[in-house]
């Protein structure tokens, strides 16, 4: 079998199970969750803020008292959170350190094809490239992560990811919990060796990524908070594994945003799905527990009911809040009638371990599709992949789009905002609808299960004027 074919909820047959070299890391819940600093410029202009960031290797603490070498964007793993305006262009400056290439994409992000990060358009070791970000889109947390062909499932793992939340006056104006109550959670798993070294298996037929749980880059941490509301802006950035998160003592938490923003209204929910490379905008109200509660929240998306930690509130003092969930956020633009249908089949192939859309393999020099600026289009992905049952999460560069059915039936409420990535399950047809109205060029679509982008499960769309 092929790299990483499976994640963690589907490896149930005993003759899938993979053996995994990784030692038993820390203790749960031993070390404090850190948060990603945000990233100061370089300079600023007016409308314009300029950032440096250099890829190198770095070591880093991640199991106590042990370091771990990784690859990072400045020394942090994660990398550091860019905070960016609507309207307010960033520029970043990216100098490559490492001995591999890399391309840096802003995922979710509407830019020009040239900053856009191409799998081909890679920066060589010891050169820089400057990509700008012009920002004209809704807040959202979209991410930046190396994007090089081939490379990309082990660059990421090995940590070149970061989160970059964008804001707006829409979002401001809503009165949600910020400043300290407003934190990154990004999520992955690791592989680590009883020394630390971090072990990437691409043969691991679980993924890579499928070990210990990290939390903005340390094992299942605990977090101290108050008793008031908090907003988590959740990001998978692992290369394939799913979390389902639910409290558990089967508490409320409510989804006010999803990829690509804010939901129209917030949805009240005991688990929250994200697959690799979602977002989720999750508000956790602690003023219902007493101070000195231990709140555990848990990922139950593995096989056979199985849950596995993730991370511990622990609610340690009383605070003010003057924060509100409103019962509406943000309307859902209507992109009119669609024109166009196509159909995208994913499929990974036994007989030659390749994984295909449409039958094919990623042609740098072919182009796949050739939607037209500002006509609506649908879309139809289906995952043929029942045999063995493996699940793929499709995204497209440059926009985002509706979900409109999943086998016919409405998605879920949380799936009902701005959506860059889906997951479509084993057997499963995924009906979305799509504008590209921004920029025409030529950009990226792939699985994001990043062992499978690897193997070339990607494909080319030209916006055409
Ligand atoms: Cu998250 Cu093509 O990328
Ligand atoms: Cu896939």
């Amino acid at each position: 079998l092929a790299a990483g074919v499976l994640t963690a909820g589907f490896a149930s047959t005993p003759l899938l199970r993979a053996t995994s070299r990784a030692a038993a890391p820390a203790e749960p819940f031993s070390v404090r969750m850190p948060v990603p600093p945000v990233l100061r410029p370089a300079a600023r202009l007016p409308g314009c803020a300029i950032y440096h960031l250099t890829m190198r290797e770095a070591p880093v603490e991640i199991l106590p008292g042990r370091h771990t070498t990784v690859r990072t964007f400045d020394g942090s793993f994660p990398g550091p959170t860019i905070r960016a305006r609507r309207g307010e262009t960033v520029i970043v400056r990216q100098t490559n350190k490492l001995d591999v290439p890399a391309a840096v994409h802003l995922h979710g992000g509407h830019v020009e094809p040239q900053h856009d990060g191409h799998p081909m358009d890679v920066i060589a070791p010891g050169d820089s490239r400057t990509y700008v970000y012009p920002n004209r889109q809704r807040a959202a947390a979209l991410w930046y992560h190396d994007h090089a062909h081939h490379l990309e499932a082990e660059n990421v793992y090995r940590g070149l990811a970061g989160l970059y939340l964008l804001t707006d006056p829409e979002e401001e104006r809503l009165g949600l919990p910020r400043g300290e109550y407003e934190l990154p959670l990004l999520l992955r798993g690791a592989n680590l060796a009883e020394d630390g070294t971090l072990i990437y298996d691409a043969t691991d037929v679980q993924g890579p990524d499928h070990g210990t749980t990290l939390v903005n880059g340390r094992p299942t941490p605990y977090l101290p908070v108050a008793a008031r509301r908090y907003r988590f802006r959740i990001a998978n950035v692992s290369s394939g594994h799913a979390y389902v998160l639910k409290l558990r003592d089967g508490s409320e938490m409510i989804q006010i945003g999803t990829d690509g923003g804010l939901l129209p209204e917030p949805v009240r929910t005991g688990a929250v799905s994200v697959w690799s490379a979602e977002r989720a905008d999750v508000v956790i109200d602690f003023s219902r527990y007493p101070v000195g509660s231990r709140v555990y929240l848990d990922n139950t998306a593995l096989f056979g009911g199985e849950t596995r930690d993730v991370l511990r509130f622990d609610v340690v003092r009383e605070a003010r809040d003057d924060s509100r969930v409103p019962e509406r956020l943000v309307p859902l633009e209507d992109l009119g009638p669609a024109a166009t249908t196509r159909t995208f089949a994913l499929s990974f192939d036994l007989a030659t371990g390749r994984y295909l859309i449409n039958g094919a393999v990623f042609d740098p020099d072919r182009v796949d599709a050739r939607p037209r600026l500002g006509v609506p289009e649908i879309w139809e992905i289906t995952n043929s992949d029942t045999r063995i049952p493996i699940p793929h999460t499709f995204h497209t560069h440059l926009e985002q789009f509706r979900i409109l059915d999943r086998n016919g039936v409405a998605p879920p409420a949380a799936e009902r905002g701005r959506k860059d990535t889906l997951t479509v399950h084993p057997g499963e047809t995924v009906r979305i609808k799509v504008r590209f109205s921004t920029y025409t060029g030529r950009y990226v679509f792939h699985c994001h299960m990043l062992e499978h982008s690897a193997h070339a499960m990607m494909g080319q769309l030209q916006i055409e004027p």
